[in-house]
């Protein structure tokens, strides 16, 4: 390898692209398009959104509290992008892409968004303010997955759901498994048997 020293920047991609659901008060419910979020943690289940100070759900979120991501599949994937680039200082955006709210188990502002494949209902543990982001970190409290998704073992089975993912300014489907945790050091039957599916 020769590599040319380039300028840091945020080269790690892809990322999940999510909508973040939130209502204030006396607030219309919104959703801000976010690219820069994460799994935190496993126990107890945390994620992270990065939210600009400047963005209408920022304050939403910091002073609720709450906040509701809802995982984005090719459906979805127009009014994902109309959500991030349209301010719900000036527009409904649940009216605007056709979706609906729908109140969530254990959150007292923030709704789900209906038509979302899955949501990870969320209350707000930290907040960082990093620079250019304000990084919130939220306990999932409740989760919900569209039944269809559901395997007969009560599994949540992803290959159904057509998940999007970003990466350097694209939105990306996700396509067959290349492999599979451990794939590494399983057995060559139980490899022959995963990659099947
Ligand atoms: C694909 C995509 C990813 C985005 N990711 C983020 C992000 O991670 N953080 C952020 O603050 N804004 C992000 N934005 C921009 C906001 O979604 C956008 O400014 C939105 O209009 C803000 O809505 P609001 O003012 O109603 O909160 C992203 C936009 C797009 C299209």
């Amino acid at each position: 390898m020769s590599f040319i020293s380039v300028k840091p920047g945020t080269l790690l991609n892809p990322t999940p692209v999510v909508m973040v659901s939130c209502a204030g008060d006396a607030l219309r419910p919104n959703i801000i398009t976010v690219a820069w979020a994460g799994t935190v943690n496993s126990d107890p289940p945390m994620v992270s959104v990065s939210i600009r100070p400047e963005r209408h759900s920022h304050d939403i979120i910091r002073n609720t509290e709450e906040f509701v991501v809802n995982l984005v599949n090719r459906p979805l994937l127009k009014a994902c992008d109309l959500c991030g680039v349209r301010s719900g200082r000036d527009h409904d955006k649940f009216a605007l892409c056709g979706l609906s709210p729908v109140p969530v188990a254990g959150l007292l502002h923030a709704p789900a968004i209906a038509q979302s494949p899955a949501y990870l209902a969320c209350q707000v543990k930290e907040v960082l303010p990093l620079g250019s982001h304000t990084m919130f970190i939220g306990e999932i409290i409740s989760m919900g997955i569209e039944e269809s998704l559901m395997d007969q073992a009560g599994k949540i089975d992803f290959h159904k759901a057509d998940l999007i993912a970003y990466s350097h300014g694209e939105y990306v489907g996700l396509t067959a498994a290349e492999g599979f945790f451990g794939f590494s050091i399983a057995r060559p039957e139980v490899i022959k048997r995963r990659m099947r599916k």
